[in-house]
C-alpha cells in the first residue's frame, strides 16, 4: 500500500453527533479515506475513564458507529472498527506505560484538568493512564498522520516521543507519527450563543443541531438562532456572530460561497434567510438520520461491517505486538 496511512480515533458519544463533531472530524475523516490508508475507530475503551453506564457505553458505540457510516465513513475505502474488539491495544497499552514516566504522565493538561475538577481521591488512574492507551492505537498501525483536534496536540507528542523512545532502546519497531491537526475552516458556533463552540456541554440543548433530531426541532432550533437586531444578511463575526455563523453552515453544506448567498439574501430579512438555512440542513440531515436508524435496525448487518473491520485491523495490530514482544524480551509462546 504506497498511500500514506491514517489513524483516528473517536469517543462514543452520547446520543447524536452535532453539526459541529461532523464538520470539525468526521467530514475529515470521510475526505482522508480517499488519499490515504485510513484506520479509524471508536474508542470504546477510552471511554470507560468515564464510568458509562453499560447499556448506555453499548448504544452509544453503537449509535456512533452507525452516524460514520451513515455521514460516509465507507468500510469498502478504510478500516472502520470497534477498539475494543482488537486486544492488541490493551497489550500495547501496557508496555506503553511501562515506558512511561510518572512525571511526564502527571504534567498532560488534560488529566491536570480533570484531577483539578475532581480531586486526586476521585480521579481514575484510567484518566491517567489515558494517553498511553491511545498512543498505543497510534503506534499499533505504523499511522503515519494522525487527524486530531488541536486539544490533542499533546497526547500525540507524548505518542511521539513514546515511540522514539522504544526505538532507541529497543531498535526500530515503530513509524513516528505526525500529528494533523484539522483545520478550523469550518468552525461551527452555538445557535444560542454564536460566541461559543457549538458543544455538547452547552447550558442548553437549544443551540445544538443534532443529526438524529427530526426536521421539525432543528428547523425549530434554526428558526430561533440568536441574531443580532440588523437586517443585512452578511458575514462579520464580530457584529454579526449569529448571522456569520448560519453562512458558514448554509455555506458548507450546501457547497455554495459565502459571497453568492449573501447576494441572494440581498434586500431580504433574516426570516427569510433563516428558513433557507433551515432547509439546507434538514435537506442534507435527512437521509444521514434515515440511514442511521436504517443501520441501527439491523444489528446483524452493523456487527458484520464490525467484524470485517476488527478482522482487518487485528492483522495490522498483531504483527507490530509481535515485534514488540520479540524486541522487549517476551518468549515466545510457541
Ligand atoms: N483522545 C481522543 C479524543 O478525545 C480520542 C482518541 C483515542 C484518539 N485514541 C485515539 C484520537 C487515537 C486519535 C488517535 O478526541
Amino acid at each position: 500500500m504506497s498511500q500514506p496511512r491514517v489513524l483516528s480515533g473517536i469517543q462514543p458519544t452520547n446520543g447524536s453527533f452535532h453539526l459541529g463533531n461532523y464538520l470539525g472530524a468526521v467530514k475529515q475523516w470521510v475526505d482522508l479515506q480517499e488519499s490515504h490508508d485510513a484506520f479509524y475507530c471508536v474508542v470504546d475503551l477510552h471511554a470507560l475513564t468515564s464510568s458509562p453506564d453499560p447499556k448506555e457505553l453499548r448504544q452509544n458505540t453503537l449509535t456512533s458507529i452507525a452516524q460514520l457510516l451513515a455521514l460516509g465513513v465507507d468500510p469498502e475505502h478504510c478500516t472502520l472498527f470497534v477498539q475494543s474488539h482488537v486486544p492488541q491495544h490493551n497489550q500495547l497499552g501496557w508496555i506503553m506505560e511501562c515506558l512511561t514516566g510518572f512525571g511526564e504522565a502527571s504534567r498532560m493538561t488534560q488529566f491536570k484538568d480533570k484531577t483539578s475538577k475532581v480531586g486526586n481521591d476521585r480521579i481514575g488512574v484510567g484518566v491517567f493512564t489515558y494517553p498511553m492507551l491511545m498512543a498505543a492505537d497510534i503506534l499499533l498501525y505504523q499511522a503515519d498522520q494522525v487527524p486530531v483536534g488541536e486539544d490533542q496536540r499533546q497526547h500525540i507528542e507524548l505518542t511521539r516521543d513514546l515511540a522514539t523512545r522504544f526505538n532507541s532502546t529497543y531498535g526500530n519497531t515503530f513509524r513516528i507519527p505526525e500529528g494533523y491537526i484539522m483545520k478550523e475552516g469550518a468552525k461551527i458556533y452555538d445557535l444560542q450563543e454564536p460566541t461559543s463552540k457549538m458543544s455538547k456541554s452547552a447550558d442548553s440543548l437549544n443551540g445544538l443541531i443534532e443529526i438524529l433530531d427530526t426536521p421539525e426541532a432543528n428547523t425549530k432550533k434554526i428558526k430561533s438562532a440568536v441574531t443580532d437586531t440588523g437586517r443585512e444578511v452578511k458575514f462579520d463575526s464580530v457584529e454579526k456572530p449569529g448571522i456569520s455563523n448560519l453562512l458558514t453552515i448554509f455555506s458548507t453544506l450546501s457547497g455554495r460561497t459565502v459571497a453568492s448567498i449573501e447576494t441572494d439574501f440581498e434586500g431580504k430579512g433574516y426570516g427569510d434567510f433563516k428558513g433557507a438555512v433551515a432547509e439546507v440542513v434538514v435537506e442534507y440531515l435527512r437521509p444521514v438520520r434515515t440511514k442511521t436508524l436504517e443501520l441501527l435496525d439491523d444489528k446483524a448487518h452493523l456487527a458484520s461491517i464490525l467484524k470485517v473491520g476488527a478482522e482487518k485491523a487485528e492483522e495490522v495490530a498483531a504483527k507490530t505486538l509481535a515485534d514488540v514482544y520479540e524486541r522487549i524480551g517476551l518468549v515466545a509462546r510457541g
